[in-house]
């Protein structure tokens, strides 16, 4: 589906007014390009899997399950390159695209899980001519499931947003995180188009600032009030505003239920557990990994500059040692629940975890 065609309609029912993030049309992968937001909402379109790869490595497209779509999509794009060859060729060019898409940023799982998944698809097609089809099919289906999977987490978790509430949020884990909806703003909008009445208080998200540039953006133009505030305001304002909870993302979710997402999630989850404020993580299932241990995850490093630089100007001294992570992990201790399109798991959550995929 081509994002540009599709303003604000993610399904059948629903409507927020931003268009998908990741699409496909004529036979290139179109995107939200996120780093033009909020001065302008333009589409970068890509017509080869190293077009896609950089527009994650450079966070053109963002988010977990946003990355994962956009990794499936843009083997499509090789497999469709492919064409002509034999399934040995086709099915060698894929793993070739899959390795680069792979290369691009280590912590969401959603990417791996993504190609991997993609790629399983075109391994069961004998016939060399109908890989491309087949993959593309699995990469639609991808996107499909990642928008009923948001809206499912809208309908279980909306109920935790009180008529009158205050709710935090860090990063951006909304509709531009996805394929569309978002998952810590799916009970956000769910609640909002019941008339529930609310407020979202955003990290800015330093250093890359997707709570100032993106989730401000997205609310707002919704219609939902929200409140921009400093990452390190979060525990005062927490205590004096009156935050009454605390809904994050994920990029990663482990067996045992500690969480990898953006950098500062474990700040909030902490103040939140000290000043007895609910802390839920929204996230699909294609964002646990049911097989890492905890410490066995790469939390990637970004660039210093990322750090020293300031809408292009510099903020820190020439050669200043830079430590950049672009994530944390909080231990399940600190989580209320993790809503997911099954429902709301509970603590003790490796036990609600493991009921959940089903033994
Ligand atoms: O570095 P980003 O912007 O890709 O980080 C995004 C996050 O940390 C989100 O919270 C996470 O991917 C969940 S998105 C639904």
């Amino acid at each position: 589906m081509d994002p540009r065609g599709n303003p604000g309609r993610g399904s059948d029912r629903i409507d927020i007014p931003l268009p998908r993030t990741v699409g496909m049309s004529e036979g290139k992968v179109v995107m939200i390009d996120q780093r033009k937001l909020p001065a302008s909402l333009e589409f970068l379109e890509c017509a080869d899997v190293e077009c896609v790869a950089r527009a994650i490595e450079t966070m053109a497209v963002r988010g977990a399950p946003a990355i994962g779509a956009a990794a499936a999509y843009g083997l499509a794009l090789a497999a469709s390159a492919a064409g002509g060859g034999s399934r040995e060729e086709v099915l060698e060019e894929l793993s070739r695209a899959a390795d680069r898409l792979r290369s691009t940023r280590p912590t969401a799982v959603n990417l791996f899980w993504a190609v991997d998944r993609v790629l399983r698809a075109a391994r069961r097609v004998e016939d060399a001519g109908a890989i491309a089809s087949a993959v593309l099919r699995e990469a639609n289906a991808i996107a499909e499931e990642d928008v009923r999977a948001n809206l499912a987490i809208g309908e279980h978790g909306k109920s935790l947003i009180g008529d009158g509430s205050v709710v935090m949020t860090i990063c951006n884990a909304g509709s531009l995180a996805t394929v569309w909806y978002g998952t810590a703003t799916a009970p956000m909008y769910s609640a909002h188009r019941e008339g529930r009445k609310f407020r979202v208080v955003a990290l800015e998200t330093r250093p890359v600032l997707q709570g100032a540039r993106l989730t401000a953006f997205e609310l707002s133009r919704a219609g939902i009030p929200v409140t921009l505030i400093v990452d390190g305001a979060a525990g005062h304002v927490m205590r004096e505003l009156g935050v009454d909870l605390v809904i994050t993302g994920a990029d990663r979710i482990l067996s045992d239920g500690t969480v990898y997402n953006k950098i500062g999630t474990f700040n909030l989850a902490v103040l939140a557990h000290e000043l007895g404020i609910p802390f839920f993580v929204a996230a699909p299932t294609s964002s646990f990994d049911l097989e890492a241990e905890p410490g066995e995850v790469e939390i990637e490093v970004r660039p210093p500059e990322e750090v020293t630089t300031l809408g292009g100007s510099k903020i820190a001294p020439r050669g200043v040692d830079v430590y950049n992570p672009a994530f944390d992990f909080t231990p399940p201790k600190y989580l209320s629940g993790i809503i997911t399109e099954r429902g709301i798991l509970r603590p003790p959550l490796s036990l609600s975890i493991r009921r959940a995929f089903g033994g």
